[in-house]
This record gives structure tokens, C-alpha cells and sequence, in this order.
């Protein structure tokens, strides 16, 4: 079974690529956030530093679109190849109100026609691998019998399956029936993605599934980034470990952001799920939260380190 770090915008980026696997070793594919192919078909460049090979050595990256025009994403499609990109990601799955609006994400979902229409274009101009991930459907799992249709008429090279509908967002459970019973229809590599947070779980998974290709895990590894080393029989993260890739971190958004106050609120997003790895956090997340400035930042990630309890695995979030 192969492992995955899912894309996660504002949080997956190359900063975070790098530092995850220098403290504990790379999954085998890191899929990068969304990009949106401009319709003036004019790179954004501080979007495209996030793929520059260069700034990605180690594990491989797949970039991942999220359009809705079929020639516009088949451009871009090139336009990464060029950079050296085999494999290139379809969003299908991104729920968020902004984007479902245009049409775009999930909002593809709505139409299987029109989702028809742009893969038919994406494959007649883009030549490679395309992979897909998706949701179940806009409000309904039963939604997906039409939406496989339709991504069975394309060489797929993987499809990576979160079994919730758009409607959902992140609400209630990843619905693992559902999955389940798409599974036997996919002729394509199936890779299961959601609410896996604990080694417990992705052994539970494994064990329900156990041909499936792959398993993406997002939340559950930014909350304990030595999950997936973990499921290959390694150690969980010790104090120093994650005190040195917190701190790495914190050095390179501050660098990227052009300063440390920029930084803090990017640390913010990353402590949200990391602090549920520490017994007792109550009073020192509260702080965190309220924090502005960075020497408020810097003595409030040293007091957690120095004295709240670090757990094996992350506690559930209330
Ligand atoms: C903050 C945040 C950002 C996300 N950004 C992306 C993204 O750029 N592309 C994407 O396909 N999914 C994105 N997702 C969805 C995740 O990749 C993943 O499908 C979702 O979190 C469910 O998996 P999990 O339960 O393992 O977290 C995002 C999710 C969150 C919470």
C-alpha cells in the first residue's frame, strides 16, 4: 500500500514539504495545493515557486489543478510537463463556498456532462498521466454511480476517493460504506482518502481493504508528522524532533513571508492540529491564538515544548 500526504492549501506548501520530511522521512508522493490555470494563461510566479523543482528535492510532487475550463487546464497540464511533471492531479473534491460557486472543486460534481466535457478536453490536449481527486457527490453518495461513469471513460491513473458529498464540507464521518461499494466498479487505481488520524485507524483501513492501492492521509498527519513513519513500523515523533521541525518551520515562513510577524499566523494554522499532540494544551492554545507578535510566538512554542506531555498519537478534537 502506498502512503500520501494530501494537498492541503495553506499548509501543505513547500516549507512544510521540506521540513516533514527531513524530521520524518517523505510519504511516498506529496501532492502539492491547488493551482488555478489563469484564463489569461499567464503563470502566476509566486504561485509557481511552490512547484520550481528545485525548491522540491526529495520525495516526488504531484501539482494539482482546480479549474473548470478544459483547454485552460490542459495548457497548464503542458506547462507543468515542461517543468518536469509527469503525473498532474484534478481537483474534484474542494468544497469551499468561494470555489463550489464558480462552478469550480466539487462544483464540478453538479453537471457529469460538463464534468465529461472538460476531461475530454484535458485528455485530448494533455498527453500523460492524469490523476483525480474527488468527492461522492454534490448531496446525495448514490450521485457517484454517474460520476464513475463518467471518469470511466478516461485512462484515470489513479482516483483518489474522499466519501463525503460537497454538502458535507468536513461535517460527519467519511462515509467508508460508500466507499466501499464504489470500489469494486473502479477499474482504476483506487487511493482512499479521510478521517485518518491515528495508526490504530489506518490499520483498520488497511485491514477492510487490503488491495487498495493507496491511502491519503491530510489532517491526521499535519496533527502527528510521524504518522506515516509510524505505519512503516517506525517511531513516533519525540519533543526534539518536533521541536526542531517546528522551528523550521517558523525559519522558513518566516524567510518566505519576509518576516516573522507574516509567519505567526501560517504557525497558527499548523499549530491548530499539532497542539492536539500535547496533554493539557487548553491554557497555551488560548495563548497561542491571541498572540501577535513573534516574541509572544517564540516564548509560547517554548513553554509547550518544555512542559505539557507529548502523546503517541493526537487527541480528537471536541
Ligand atoms: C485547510 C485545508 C486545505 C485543503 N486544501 C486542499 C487542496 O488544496 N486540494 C485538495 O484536493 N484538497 C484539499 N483539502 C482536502 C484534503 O486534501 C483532504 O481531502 C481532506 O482534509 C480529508 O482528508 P483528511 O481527513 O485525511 O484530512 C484541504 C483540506 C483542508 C482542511
Amino acid at each position: 500500500m502506498l502512503y500520501y500526504a494530501a494537498p492541503m492549501e495553506g499548509l501543505t506548501d513547500r516549507v512544510w514539504r521540506q521540513a516533514h520530511q527531513k524530521f520524518f522521512g517523505g510519504p511516498d508522493r506529496y501532492y502539492a495545493p491547488f493551482l488555478s490555470p489563469p484564463e489569461n494563461r499567464i503563470p502566476v510566479k509566486k504561485k509557481m515557486a511552490d512547484l520550481l523543482p528545485e525548491a522540491n528535492p526529495g520525495a516526488p510532487l504531484i501539482p494539482q489543478l482546480l479549474g473548470k475550463d478544459g483547454s485552460c487546464a490542459a495548457w497548464m497540464v503542458r506547462l507543468l510537463r515542461e517543468m518536469g511533471y509527469e503525473e498532474i492531479n484534478l481537483n474534484f473534491g474542494c468544497p469551499a463556498g468561494t470555489v463550489t460557486a464558480k462552478g469550480k472543486g466539487a462544483g464540478m460534481l453538479r453537471d457529469p456532462q460538463a464534468l465529461d466535457e472538460f476531461l475530454y478536453a484535458v485528455f485530448a490536449e494533455a498527453g500523460g498521466p492524469i490523476s483525480v481527486k474527488t468527492r461522492l457527490g454534490v448531496s446525495d453518495p448514490a450521485e457517484f454511480e454517474a460520476i464513475l461513469e463518467v471518469y470511466r471513460k478516461y485512462p484515470l491513473c489513479e482516483l483518489i476517493l474522499h466519501p463525503r458529498v460537497m454538502k458535507q464540507l468536513y461535517r460527519g464521518q467519511a462515509n467508508r460504506a460508500a466507499f466501499a461499494r464504489a470500489l469494486p466498479s473502479c477499474p482504476m487505481p483506487v487511493c482512499y482518502n479521510g478521517d485518518l488520524t491515528t495508526l490504530a485507524q489506518l490499520r483498520e483501513l488497511e485491514a477492510e481493504h487490503p488491495h487498495l492501492h493507496a491511502v491519503m492521509l491530510g489532517r491526521g498527519l499535519i496533527a502527528d508528522p510521524a504518522l506515516l513513519r509510524k505505519a512503516r513500523g517506525g517511531a513516533p515523533a519525540s519533543r526534539e524532533e518536533l521541536a526542531g521541525f517546528m522551528e523550521q518551520l517558523y525559519h522558513g515562513y518566516t524567510q518566505q513571508f519576509g518576516s516573522a510577524q507574516c509567519a505567526i499566523s501560517r504557525m497558527k494554522a499548523v499549530w491548530y492540529y499539532v497542539i492536539r499532540l500535547f496533554e493539557g494544551s487548553e491554557e497555551l492554545e488560548k495563548q497561542l491564538k491571541k498572540l501577535r507578535q513573534p516574541w509572544e510566538y517564540e516564548v509560547t512554542a517554548d513553554r509547550i515544548f518544555a512542559q505539557l506531555p507529548l502523546l503517541e498519537e493526537p487527541l480528537p478534537r471536541l
